[in-house]
């Protein structure tokens, strides 16, 4: 099946601060891939560059079988920014008339794809309200709901849950499991351990660089740890061994003992499939 994005080499540069270094990576249809790191890692570079919003210094980027930033492909792709991008003097149904719109979708399928996604995201009732009278985590589930009116089978969530409580937690990611088993893709990142668990596929990055990918089971037994928390900090250890190593003249990047090539292993070979 085609991967519905493909990233190779990826690396990306703010005036003289490299914030991506060799980023490779792969989504697949069905599948919910985890992006995992901490503040400043480069999670959502990775995502601003899938969207097209900014552009790589070098690499290949192929979303959706076009080259980044993808023209003409927007229309199958859903995106909720870290930051909400949102109408605050229109209400929540006005806001999603909007976007839906400029997805291209007819008045006819608005009025049935509204009512759904805002009961996806429970704001059912709260259509008719002005947005500047929503709390944080009321702004966050329409961002959600306006990512999901178009059900696009590629969907990139930046940090979709944060600022919700548990039980609207959990319910967004069964909506995220289902939309999986139908068949679409999803990139969601986080740096909450156990939202990561919820994966298929993690990813892994540290200071801009992919220190691990896999299941999160294998991600566990491969670093020999207890927890998803201390298996991320044995890899951050691995990588800085390895860079130490390496800081007389760039080696690649799965070689010899890389966490990337033990996990690369254990899944069988180099590719994600
Ligand atoms: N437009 C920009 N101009 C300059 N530097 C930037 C820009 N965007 C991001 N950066 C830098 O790139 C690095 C990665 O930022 P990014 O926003 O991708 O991190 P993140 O992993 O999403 O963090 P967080 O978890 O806090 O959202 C940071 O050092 C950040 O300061
Ligand atoms: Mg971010």
């Amino acid at each position: 099946m085609q991967a519905l994005v493909e990233i190779q080499g990826v690396r990306k540069r703010f005036g003289r601060q490299e914030v991506l270094r060799h980023i490779d990576l792969t989504l697949e249809p069905g599948c919910i891939t985890g992006l995992l790191g901490p503040s400043g890692s480069g999670k959502t570079t990775i995502v601003n560059l899938i969207v097209g919003s900014i552009t790589k210094t070098a690499g290949t980027i192929t979303v959706l079988g076009k080259p980044a930033p993808p023209q003409g492909v927007r229309k199958e792709m859903g995106f909720m920014p870290q930051s909400e991008a949102l109408y605050n003097d229109l209400t929540a149904g006005e806001n999603l008339n909007f976007f839906g719109a400029l997805y291209g979708m007819s008045k006819k399928q608005l009025a049935v794809a509204i009512p759904r996604v805002l009961g996806l995201v429970r704001l059912g009732d709260e259509g008719k309200k002005v947005v500047a009278s929503f709390s944080g985590g009321m702004k966050r589930r329409l961002s959600l709901a306006i990512a999901l009116l178009h059900q696009p089978r590629l969907l990139v969530l930046d940090e979709p849950t944060i600022g919700l409580d548990p039980l609207h937690r959990v319910e967004l990611w069964k909506s995220f499991y289902a939309l999986a088993r139908e068949g679409s893709g999803l990139l969601i990142t986080t740096h909450v351990m156990d939202e990561a668990l919820g994966c298929d596929k993690l990813i892994m990055i540290h200071d801009g660089r992919i220190i691990a990918q896999g299941s999160p089971e294998e991600l566990i037994v491969q670093a020999g740890t207890e927890t998803l928390e201390e298996a991320f900090l044995r890899f951050e250890e691995l990588e800085a061994e390895s860079e130490a190593e390496d800081n007389t003249g760039e080696k690649p990047k799965h070689g010899r003992g890389s966490p990337l090539a033990h996990i690369s292993r254990i899944r069988g070979g180099g590719g994600d499939a």
